[in-house]
């Protein structure tokens, strides 16, 4: 017993929990995941499971997108990130609903499977299904020789390294690359997105991991300060759009795992339609609201809940002021492409989950009830 605790003291390398550990690994197995894929001078995205198979993608009807949990909504925002530059359509689905409704599918399509274990019992079982229909499976997983990363006829894997973290994160960032990665090979090749947009482009990815280094720096302690004020808070609600409405709902997945408060992630435009009903002084709300992407409609969101009193953690970009000046609390990230804003806007919604977590005194690495990897159906 000495000795595994001693030897779980050294994996942790120093930090207090596997969480935050791998929290802040992030640029590194971010760095690790594009590494021998992006090679920015040459202007090129190697990705051979890509480029095997690229008749594949090329004459794909559509591509379905298949995974659970965290995974699934790295699945929503590489549906935003291949349709927008790829211009195939694409579909997102929960592995435990598209294999119990009979789903259409042909060898036209190309099923993409994201699992950080590998181990999904329903991914792996949807899988199955799809493959016996004829359609081309890719798998996206972390851990290598996994069962759906050896069911799968082409794949990349994520390098995040082992995560131990019951809560998924850098697994998540690495997803997001990937994915990234994959719309970016294909709108070069098919000719939807041009050169110049291109190149530009992967100079940013390639500096993403140093863009998280400085979150990591600059947020770290003022959202441990945060965290403080919404211990003792029983709702709340994350709000973003485009690309951001799936970091929203990862936001908000990651505070229910580990703190079990309660926690919706909404698209801010939905909150007229229900959510808004529930503001009050009561009730925090995230709103992740980068200069890029529909900011002047997240103003008027959070006007409208400053109206009702909602207490406001805006995720923001450096020197922002409209969001700013009518937020309880500001969270100041650096600009990016918007396709890249989910990536880096979760680096703070994971240390607020985190930080609030460990103040309820909540078991962040083993959380009640979830699992690592469910292999049961
Ligand atoms: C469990 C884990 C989540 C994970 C989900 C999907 O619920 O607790 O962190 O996102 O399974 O797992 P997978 O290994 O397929 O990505």
């Amino acid at each position: 017993q000495e000795l595994k605790l001693s030897l779980e003291q050294i994996e942790k390398s120093g930090y207090e929990h596997f969480m935050l550990k791998e929290i802040f690994e992030q640029p590194k197995s971010i760095h690790d995941t594009m590494r021998g894929r992006l090679l920015v001078e040459e202007g090129v995205i190697k990705m051979a499971g890509i480029w095997d198979y690229i008749e594949k993608f090329k004459n794909a009807n559509r591509i379905i997108i298949i995974a659970c949990g965290t995974s699934w909504h790295a699945g929503l925002i590489g549906e935003y990130l291949i349709e927008e530059y790829a211009r195939i359509p694409v579909e997102v689905e929960y592995a435990s609903e598209f294999r119990y409704r009979n789903p259409i599918i042909t060898d036209k399509d190309v099923v993409i499977a994201i699992s950080q274990s590998g181990e999904t019992a329903d991914t792996m079982a949807a899988l199955k299904l799809a493959k016996e229909k004829g359609a081309f499976i890719y798998g996206i997983c972390n851990v290598v020789d996994s069962s759906i990363a050896r069911i799968t006829d082409a794949g990349s894997y994520t390098h995040a390294g082992p995560e131990i973290g019951v809560a998924s994160t850098k697994a998540f960032t690495a997803q997001l690359t990937i994915l990234t990665l994959i719309a970016f090979k294909l709108g070069k090749h098919n000719g939807n997105l041009g050169n110049a947009e291109f190149m530009s482009l992967i100079a940013e990815l390639d500096a993403i991991p140093k863009k998280i280094e400085e979150v990591l720096d600059s947020t770290h302690e003022l959202v441990q300060n945060i965290a403080k004020d919404f211990v003792n808070a029983t709702n709340f609600l994350y709000l973003g759009r485009g690309y951001n409405y799936p970091a929203a709902l990862e936001g908000a997945l990651k505070l229910k795992e580990i703190s079990y408060i309660h926690a919706e992630g909404y698209p801010a435009a939905e909150m007229k339609h229900g959510p808004i009903a529930l503001i009050d002084e009561n009730m925090p709300i995230v709103i992740i609201a980068p200069k890029k992407g529909h900011y002047d409609k997240i103003v008027s969101n959070v006007q409208e809940i400053k109206a009702r009193k909602g207490k406001v953690i805006s995720v923001v970009n450096c020197g922002d002021t409209q969001v700013s000046e009518i937020s309880d609390y500001v969270i100041e990230i650096p600009e990016t492409s918007e396709c890249f804003s989910p990536i880096v806007a979760s680096v703070p919604l994971q240390l607020l989950a985190y930080y609030i977590a460990v103040y309820r005194g909540a078991n962040v690495d083993q959380p009640r009830n979830l699992a690592k990897s469910v292999t049961v159906e």
